[in-house]
């Protein structure tokens, strides 16, 4: 209940009570905890995503959802988005690093909330959720598919294709075109890129456009994987309204965790906002990874992922993106990805080695932890923030000035994993899972 006034408030006892339960709660918690923690409760919706004009279509999500599950999509037949992003591990995989046609040394993330990201793939070298979808289907080590091939699928399968033709129109005629081509990296030996340099601009515009597409109908299908209420939220909206099974929903442990985070151990500097994220890059001192030869691989990070997003055809700017031109003269949007933002982009030495922040909604069930995986548990990532004990000993020029030790005692590291799994809800509910299955 909400108290419009105290003397509106005291005719009600039970009102009054819980105003003086939430104060008392929150005089109990520093000031940078109490705004801290605030700020992060509740979840919006996820910002509009004005380059995707099928991002609210119930229809683009409907199919986007088959094809989500669907592994005629991959280059074997056995692969889909599912294959590494699993409704049952809350849309990962479980494993350190991911494999799909081949292993790559990448830790598979989850995709809850991913629609309120602004960039996206751990250096952000996609910046829409759609443009993002291209590449796991085309990359030969992950789903071996291409944009040719996705036509021809589309034209055999006629529920598909009816499907496909009902919000985007006629499928492109495929006569005269080769049986797969995708664009590859110039100079490449891969069969793919001659037959895909011998096809005509329009034929490449048209295969292009299905597969930015079926993109965009993924991407609506992923806007739909929102976490829901959890303790922390419940707990949250007792500091509000007092009301006293919401603040029961934090013991000791977890109100110790939470002070932690939003306070001394400094969390927060990054992970901040209802996503528990900034949405940002940094560099968090993992340890290097070794190549087979056992030397040090020092990671570019978001140095390499901005230079790729500038490059990218299909990215916000690109004619694929429904965002409207700046040239239009149409008034460009306020919130999430919109054209204009990629100018603002700078390749500063820091970016290297810089990766983004995950959000920690549900992190407590997707171990092992950061891009590659590093880390099997929570108690693991803390205790690496306490002491960066495990981080390379030099540290870069530009090192993250934010993050120093913390020391953390063995009861202060219990009380911030307690917290980290009081951000969890529940997996994923049956409208989000294969349709059809059970
Ligand atoms: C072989 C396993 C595999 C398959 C198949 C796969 N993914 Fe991924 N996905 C990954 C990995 C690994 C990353 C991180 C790669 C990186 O950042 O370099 C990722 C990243 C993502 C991201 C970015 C998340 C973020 O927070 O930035 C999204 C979204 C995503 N995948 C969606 C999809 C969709 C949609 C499909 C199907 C079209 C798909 N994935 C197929 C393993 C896979
Ligand atoms: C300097 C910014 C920064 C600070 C401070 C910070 N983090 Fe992180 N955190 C990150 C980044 C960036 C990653 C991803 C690192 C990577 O994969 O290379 C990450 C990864 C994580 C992960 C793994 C999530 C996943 O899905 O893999 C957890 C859990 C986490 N942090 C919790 C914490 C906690 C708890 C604290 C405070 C003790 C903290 N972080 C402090 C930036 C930060």
């Amino acid at each position: 209940m909400r108290c419009a006034s105290l003397a509106l408030a005291l005719l009600f006892a039970g009102c009054g009570r819980d105003a003086e339960r939430a104060a008392l709660a929150r005089e109990a918690l520093p000031q940078e905890v109490l705004v801290g923690a605030l700020r992060a409760s509740p979840l919006p919706p996820p910002p509009a995503d004005p380059t995707n004009a099928y991002a609210e279509d119930p229809r683009a999500a409907a199919l986007g959802r088959s094809l989500f599950y669907d592994a005629r999509f991959s280059s074997n037949g056995e692969i889909s988005c599912a294959s590494c992003h699993d409704p049952d591990l809350d849309w990962g995989d479980g494993a350190v690093t991911a494999t799909g046609i081949a292993s790559f040394g990448v830790h598979t993330p989850s995709l809850w909330n991913v629609a309120y990201n602004r960039w996206f793939f751990w250096d952000g070298r996609a910046d829409t959720l759609w443009a993002q979808a291209v590449q796991p289907w085309e990359h030969p080590d992950e789903m071996g598919g291409d944009r040719v091939s996705f036509v021809r699928l589309l034209l055999d399968d006629s529920e598909l294709s009816a499907r496909y033709e009902e919000l985007f129109g006629a499928l492109p005629d495929v006569s005269g075109w080769p049986s797969s081509a995708r664009p590859v990296d110039e100079g490449s030996s891969d069969p793919m890129h001659s037959a895909w340099l011998g096809m005509s601009a329009q034929s490449k515009v048209e295969a292009t456009r299905v597969i930015v597409n079926l993109a965009k109908s993924v991407a609506a299908f992923q806007r739909q994987m929102v976490t829901s209420e959890t303790a922390f939220d419940r707990y949250i909206r007792g500091l509000r309204h007092g009301a006293a099974e919401d603040l029961a929903a934090f013991g000791e442990e977890e109100l110790k965790g939470m002070e932690l985070f939003f306070g001394d151990a400094r969390c927060h500097l990054c992970h901040h906002g209802p996503l528990f994220t900034d949405l940002e890059f940094h560099d968090v001192r993992l340890p290097y990874g070794v190549n087979e030869s056992g030397e040090e691989v020092r990671e570019m990070g978001r140095w390499d992922g901005i230079g790729a997003v500038l490059e990218d055809p299909l990215n916000s700017d690109g004619d694929f993106s429904d965002a409207p031109a700046l040239l239009s003269g149409e008034a460009p949007s306020v919130s999430g990805s919109a054209r204009g933002h990629l100018e603002f982009l700078l390749r500063s030495p820091h970016t290297k080695g810089e990766f983004k922040t995950p959000g920690l909604r549900n992190a407590a069930r997707t171990a092992p932890f950061t891009h590659r995986g590093v880390y099997a548990n929570l108690e693991e990532v803390v205790r690496h923030y306490s002491e960066l004990a495990d981080a390379p000993a030099k540290r870069h020029a530009d090192a993250e000035e934010i993050l120093v030790p913390v020391h953390l005692d063995d009861g202060e590291v219990s009380a911030l994993v307690a917290f980290l799994e009081a951000l969890s809800s529940p997996r994923p509910g049956e409208e989000l899972r294969a349709p059809g299955a059970r």
